[in-house]
């Protein structure tokens, strides 16, 4: 009988969990033993650690990273009918948000190099009714399009989509809002749903804080916001009391993951192409991505070995079928290319010796097979 292959998979929120069990449980219980379960001191204190850490003056926690999206596009006023630049390579979410409000997405052709908005397709994508522009931090990889963005165009509103870039560094963001996501996967990932609207000013952050309660102001009245009646997006107390423990962590996390990723990439130096800064891994590395111009084949054969893979993203945002109709579609050839050709292989913080070895490994028989396997 043959032993089973070693499972490495793409994510592991439960050894994420392991590794810092008796922290994160107790922080739990403390939560279920308050029974104030919304609203209470574990958001508040939450929220004021991840504000420092990201080194933005205002966290709100929020109950997913759309919602968060969702809130910011509405606290600055975005009306039905205005335009958002929208990078074509994301989560659907970031499009998604900005349809849920009535607004069109415009896409904007992603770098040659990296899958982040293209600066000078956004200059080409510009328009009477592009309000917003939304870059996305993808993989956690500082994004850059936005001081340059609105030199050009200062009444530009810029919400960055930082979903995937907790513990990237604090400079990452120029916009007016930030959203993060604490889904489970994320590098801050909570045991549920979650998010967070970073804000400049008081101001910003009260809008965000009435529109994820109803309207409701300090009077208790409820009233529409920017416009906007707002609803219920609200960070629970548990999310937030393990949040808390997670972000004492994410610095040495992050730093394991570059250092997990650094050898990935030399290890596959000549053999693979990955998708990183000149320089080698920075930010959070949230996903470590390659570049094949056959990603299922490799995932197949990444498969049988027991390594996850995943394509992120294997569309693009303009060929997402709830566009249709309702975003302004531009040619996105860069955008295309990535999304035929892209892989995520697992680097996590908590992959073993051994898990990194085997992961190495598997990336050169898969990729010197296909090398030589006619298609
Ligand atoms: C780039 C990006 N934007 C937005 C979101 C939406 O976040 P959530 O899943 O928490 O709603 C995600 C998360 O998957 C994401 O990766």
């Amino acid at each position: 009988m043959s032993a089973a292959p070693r499972a490495v998979p793409l994510h592991s929120p439960a050894a994420r969990h392991a590794a810092d069990a008796p922290a994160r449980e107790a922080a739990a219980l403390r939560a279920l033993r308050s029974g104030r379960y919304v609203g209470g001191p574990e958001r508040d204190a939450f929220e004021a650690a991840l504000a420092d850490a990201m080194g933005w003056p205002f966290a709100v926690g929020v109950s997913s990273g759309t919602e968060a999206l969702s809130l910011a596009l509405m606290a600055l006023g975005l009306q039905p009918g205005d335009e958002v630049l929208v990078p074509a390579v994301s989560f659907f979410a970031t499009a998604g948000a900005v349809l849920r409000l009535g607004a069109r997405p415009v896409m904007v052709d992603v770098r040659a190099d990296l899958p982040l908005m293209d600066e000078q397709d956004a200059i080409l994508a510009m328009g009477p009714q592009v309000r917003a522009a939304v870059p996305v931090h993808l993989f956690g990889l500082d994004a850059g399009a936005t001081p340059s963005l609105r030199g050009a165009y200062p009444a530009l509103q810029v919400v960055d989509d930082l979903a995937q870039a907790a513990g990237s560094g604090p400079s990452l963001g120029g916009g007016r809002f930030g959203a993060l996501s604490f889904y489970p996967t994320k590098v801050l990932g909570a045991p549920g749903d979650g998010g967070a609207v970073l804000c400049r000013d008081i101001d910003d952050q009260q809008r965000v804080v009435r529109l994820g309660h109803h309207g409701r102001g300090p009077t208790g009245a409820h009233e529409a916001v920017e416009g906007w009646i707002g609803g219920n997006a609200r960070l629970s107390e548990l999310s937030a009391a393990v949040l808390r423990v997670e972000l004492d962590s994410l610095p040495a996390r992050v730093a394991a993951r570059q250092r997990t990723a650094a050898r990935i990439v030399g290890a596959l130096r000549g053999r693979l192409r990955f998708v990183l800064p000149p320089g080698g891994p920075t930010g959070n590395v949230a996903l470590l991505c390659l570049r094949h111009p056959r990603p299922a084949a490799l995932h197949d054969r990444l498969a049988a070995r027991g390594v996850g893979s995943a394509r992120y993203y294997p569309r693009s945002l303009g060929a997402e079928p709830a566009l249709q109709g309702r975003a302004r579609l531009r040619p996105c050839p860069e955008a295309e290319a990535f999304c035929r050709e892209a892989l995520a292989v697992p680097c996590r913080e908590d992959m073993t010796e051994a898990d990194v070895e085997h992961v190495i490994l598997s990336l050169i028989d898969a990729a010197d097979a296909l090398a030589q396997a006619p298609r």
